[in-house]
């Protein structure tokens, strides 16, 4: 079987957004932020190197602008997508559409899903039309800076369709409206894109990874966290701080507990709308869902990753890897899942 790995770096990011946008970017205008999402030669090569002693024939593909033709080259048995894209919240749909117009197979989950996932807020719109705990929001549109909150602070703020921490300081959270309205105000300005903000909730935070498609679903073990290592006077959140300099592999934090250690009653409860979420979403093959303990102890969503993040190196502290390496799978083994997924539910032959 012969698989292509679609993938952006930060290099092919940074190339087109250069292309677009600003004839010539000098480094020291980007923000440090701006291709957090890409991926870096290491996860690729590692990607490779486990779909290779997998035995299949892998090549791997930037999805940059000539992707499209180089796809309909190849005609890969499957494209494996990990492609994050370059701008807005239909970027990582970028692959996918290919696909879906080259009839290729590919795997996770289609166009709409990603899209509709990587807008917190249209996500949120939905989960709250079935009835799925989440925080209550607000989104704000460039332009409206002079709002009132309809929910209690304290409260955070988050560029509306970002990921891997990106936007999200730990100043983002606020705890009077002037200091809302001023972080809305800046967040805005630095990404161009509506704010959501959202109510605060201080419970304990878990994440979930989850193989599957429809009803066949396999919940990986709990991770929770714990954010008592954080610097003294840090807000109890994942922050970009917290994810990307805080944490350092020569210094690392222990945030994360997995399996977590939790009552039955909440796993089960934990379980139930992560399985639920899934399916509403109509999720394909994987996905990685955040949610965080409201004052009553609910579980609320917090946003759904049906991308999500798979650093090989433990030490890295990516959560998808690490639950699926708590449930006994290898890193080749956890992409050997989403190969089989992927290929079952698409009628791909090996
Ligand atoms: N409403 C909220 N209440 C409490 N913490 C939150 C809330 N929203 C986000 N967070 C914190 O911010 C982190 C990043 O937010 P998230 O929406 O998951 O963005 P990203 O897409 O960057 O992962 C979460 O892991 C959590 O720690
Ligand atoms: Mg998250």
């Amino acid at each position: 079987m012969k698989i292509a790995l679609t993938y952006s770096t930060k290099t092919g990011l940074r190339k087109e957004f250069g292309k677009r946008f600003v004839g010539d970017v000098e480094d020291e205008d980007i923000p440090p932020d701006l291709f957090a999402e890409g991926d870096d030669l290491r996860t690729i090569n590692a990607i490779i190197e486990a779909l290779q002693s997998n035995h299949y024939e892998v090549v791997g593909l930037e999805s940059d602008d000539e992707v499209y033709y180089r796809l309909e080259k190849l005609r890969p048995d499957l494209v494996f997508n990990i492609a994050e894209g370059l701008f807005g919240d239909w970027r990582e749909s970028y692959i996918p559409m290919i696909c879906e117009r080259l009839g290729l197979a590919y795997t996770g989950s289609s166009p709409l899903t990603l899209g509709i996932c990587l807008n917190k807020a249209r996500c949120k719109e939905i989960l709250s039309y079935y009835q799925i705990p989440n925080p209550p929001f607000q989104v704000i549109y460039p332009g409206q800076m002079d709002f009132a909150l309809n929910f209690d602070l304290p409260a955070i703020v988050k560029p509306i369709a970002e990921g891997s921490s990106k936007g999200i300081f730990n100043d983002s959270v606020v705890t009077t409206l002037a200091e809302a309205q001023a972080v809305v105000e800046r967040t805005i300005n630095k990404y161009s894109e509506p704010v959501i903000i959202e109510k605060f909730l201080t419970g304990r935070e878990f994440t979930v990874a989850v193989f599957g498609n429809g009803n066949n679903l396999e919940i990986l073990p709990i991770i929770s966290m714990d954010y008592s290592q954080l610097p003294p006077g840090a807000h109890a959140f994942y922050s970009y701080e917290a994810k990307w300099v805080w944490d350092r592999p020569e210094k690392p934090l222990q945030i994360f507990e997995c399996p977590a250690q939790i009552s039955p009653a909440l796993e089960q409860a934990i379980k139930a709308v992560v399985s639920r979420t899934f399916q509403i979403m109509q999720i394909r093959d994987w996905a990685r869902i955040d949610l965080r303990l409201d004052e009553q102890e609910i579980p609320n969503i917090l946003e759904i990753n049906p991308l999500p993040g798979i650093l090989p190196d433990p030490k890295d502290n990516s959560c998808f890897p690490k639950a699926a390496r708590t449930a006994g799978y290898s890193y080749s083994a956890m992409l050997q899942r989403v190969v089989e997924l992927a290929a079952m539910r698409c009628g791909v032959l090996k």
